[in-house]
């Protein structure tokens, strides 16, 4: 969603600022924009699509050390040039990039319509220049605190000043914004993404925090004008390549990198031979553990398919009854918080905004939650405080791939943390950790042996309607295989329990109707070999992942994509992989644009 990208210091900005918007790309826009401050003056360009447009738009030879940029994904207003940021104020002396929603901005708008003002964009951010414009005499710092005192809203804001050709204003609240230090030269940005390739010492700001940023300061306060205190921090070592290396796409590469990705989520944490686990981040003795009365884990998109397997496994396993949650859902449905109970939240950007939603409820009430987070500092790790990071390196494809198996690899390390306080005995959990330590092989070898991928996406192409269906653990992987068809081949399809599929979705069936069926060797698999049955007399082309050596779900397949054996419980983890080949094979057959699928973002900061 919405990037922020400034820099302030002796280079020439525009080449970085460019490079930054490159790299937030992978978040989702569909409009870009650049202000520099050069001669006292402020020069605004900016685009509708891709940040090749605005690079071919930019005189990148123009001079200024002091610029903002942005990449827009329409809110408020339609995908037009007026309505791409930065927005200024009539004078074009003040400009301004923000992330976010302005609740208030009709009042503000009518306000400052009848002082005069007049509009150039359907934007709600528009009436923040020209409010700052009212406040400002001189003090760009004063100028802007006063003009925030009247907004409502979320905002991650950046300002800059044709007089001030020194200085960029950044304030916080409810949107996330990181101040990148260098040596001399000082960056803003909503996600460190954009400044790895420049600095890894950072600040993230606070809610409520102004920051005034020069080449070599840094200074905040709070909205109400008391001090601010942050903290330095170094951004981790970013694991694997940024780049696409010898795939075509990021989503290929991401899916190829699943054995390293889950290797690193379970490096340290498994104990095989005491049949445990240890996660330091979350910060519970056993005794806790074992006081935990149930499990209730939040998340959005692909995090809450993950959710769905982790609480299944939780109350299949350790005996603590446990639910997924959709947060958006969640959060506005005045959840009951037993503040006992364990809350989990799962965000592979930690920057969703309907999760932080959800987890602030729950802290409101009570309750504790911990973070099960890829991106390390990420607002939801930070306000989480305490959980989980998956490490799985950076996912610059929007379809969500190797983030899912290793949110899923890390719910399972806690699964066999809780069960063995409760539940599982010496030999069944000792068999659980080797198992879930040999993952990455088992991956590694599906991944080296796809199957017939290729033949299963001839069914799919030009199909009006698709089902996925699955039963226990295998659910929740039917649900995502048609979630990733749905996200980048744009394949109308449904994903449904097996048990569920006669009470509506069999009405579907025509000959030739493509049916995924994900069927492990688990105990659903007798009851599936039934709705494959019943699917298959309706002429439906089943396409039919199942364990390897099963000849009875084999007769029964189209095309039959055998996968390696594994512990029943991590059948999700292997089942899934066909699924991510198939959505990637049916867009490229398609012609779509595999890595950044219209109308999505890759981070969803808001409502
Ligand atoms: C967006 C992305 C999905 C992702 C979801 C949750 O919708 O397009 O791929 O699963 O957000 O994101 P999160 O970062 O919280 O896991």
């Amino acid at each position: 969603m919405c990037g922020i990208v400034g820099y302030v210091g002796p280079r020439k900005a525009t080449p970085v600022l460019l490079d930054g918007l490159r790299r937030l790309e992978y978040r989702g826009y569909d409009s870009a924009g650049v202000a520099l401050v050069d001669e006292g003056a402020i020069a605004v360009t900016k685009c509708v699509g891709r940040v090749g447009n605005l690079i071919e738009a930019v005189d990148d030879t123009a001079g200024g050390n002091l610029g903002i940029a942005h990449t827009r994904w329409a809110t408020h207003g339609g995908v037009t040039q007026p309505n791409a940021h930065p927005h200024c104020d009539m004078t074009g002396r003040i400009a301004v990039v923000h992330n976010g929603i302005i609740d208030n901005d009709e009042g503000l708008k009518a306000r400052l319509a009848a002082d005069g003002v007049t509009f150039a964009s359907e934007t709600d951010t528009e009436v923040l220049p020209h409010l700052i414009a009212r406040h400002y005499a001189g003090d760009p710092h004063e100028a802007v605190l006063k003009a925030l005192q009247e907004v409502r809203g979320t905002y991650g804001l950046v300002v800059v000043f044709a007089d001030h050709p020194d200085l960029i204003i950044a304030a916080r609240n409810g949107s996330p914004l990181v101040v990148g230090l260098g040596e001399g030269e000082n960056f803003i940005a909503s996600d460190s993404h954009a400044l790895v390739r420049y600095t890894r010492r950072v600040i993230y700001l606070e809610d409520r925090e102004v920051a005034c940023i020069t080449a070599t300061e840094v200074n905040s306060v709070q909205l109400d004008g008391s001090d601010a205190i942050h903290t330095v921090e170094e951004l981790e070592a970013i694991y694997g390549s940024e780049d696409k290396g010898e795939f075509p796409h990021y989503m290929l590469k991401e899916i190829h990198e699943q054995p390293e990705s889950i290797g690193r989520c379970l490096r340290g944490r498994i104990l095989p031979d005491l049949g445990s686990a240890r996660l330091g981040g979350f910060d519970m003795s056993p005794r806790d553990l074992t006081e935990i009365p149930r499990v209730t884990i939040l998340g959005c998109g692909t995090s809450y398919h993950a959710a769905m397997v982790g609480a299944m496994a939780i109350e299949g396993l350790a005996r603590v009854p446990a639910q997924a949650e959709i947060a958006s859902e969640f959060r506005y449905r005045n959840p009951v918080i037993d503040p006992k109970a364990l809350f989990m939240a799962v965000s592979q950007s930690g920057e969703t905004a309907d999760t932080l939603g959800g987890i602030k409820e729950v802290v409101t009430k009570g309750g504790r939650v911990m973070g099960v987070v890829n991106v390390v500092g990420s607002t939801i790790a930070r306000t989480c405080g305490a959980g989980v990071y998956i490490h799985s390196g950076p996912e610059v494809a929007v379809a969500s791939t190797k983030a899912f198996t290793s949110q899923v690899t890390a719910l399972y390390t806690f699964t066999l943390m809780l069960a063995r306080t409760r539940t599982l005995g010496p030999h069944d959990a000792v068999e659980l950790a080797r198992a879930l330590v040999s993952v990455p092989d088992v991956v590694s070898e599906y991944l080296a042996e796809p199957g017939p991928i290729e033949e299963a996406v001839r069914h799919l192409v030009g199909a009006r309607y698709a089902l996925f269906m699955g039963r226990g653990l295998s659910f929740p992987v039917a649900l995502e295989g048609a979630l990733k068809l749905k996200e980048i081949a744009y394949i109308p399809c449904e994903a449904y329990p097996g048990g569920e599929m006669k009470h509506g979705p069999i009405a579907m069936m025509e000959p030739g109707t493509p049916v995924i069926a994900i069927v492990p060797d688990d105990q659903h698999r007798e009851k599936m070999i039934s709705n494959m049955q019943e699917v298959r007399a309706r002429g439906a082309a089943l396409t039919v992942i199942h364990s390897r050596g099963d000849l009875k779900a084999q007769s029964l397949a189209s095309v039959s994509i055998p996968v390696p054996r594994i512990h029943t419980l991590l059948t999700p983890l292997i089942s899934v992989l066909p699924l991510q080949l198939l959505s990637y094979q049916a867009a490229l057959a398609l012609g779509k644009d595999i890595d950044r699928p219209r109308n999505l973002a890759k981070s969803v900061t808001v409502e």
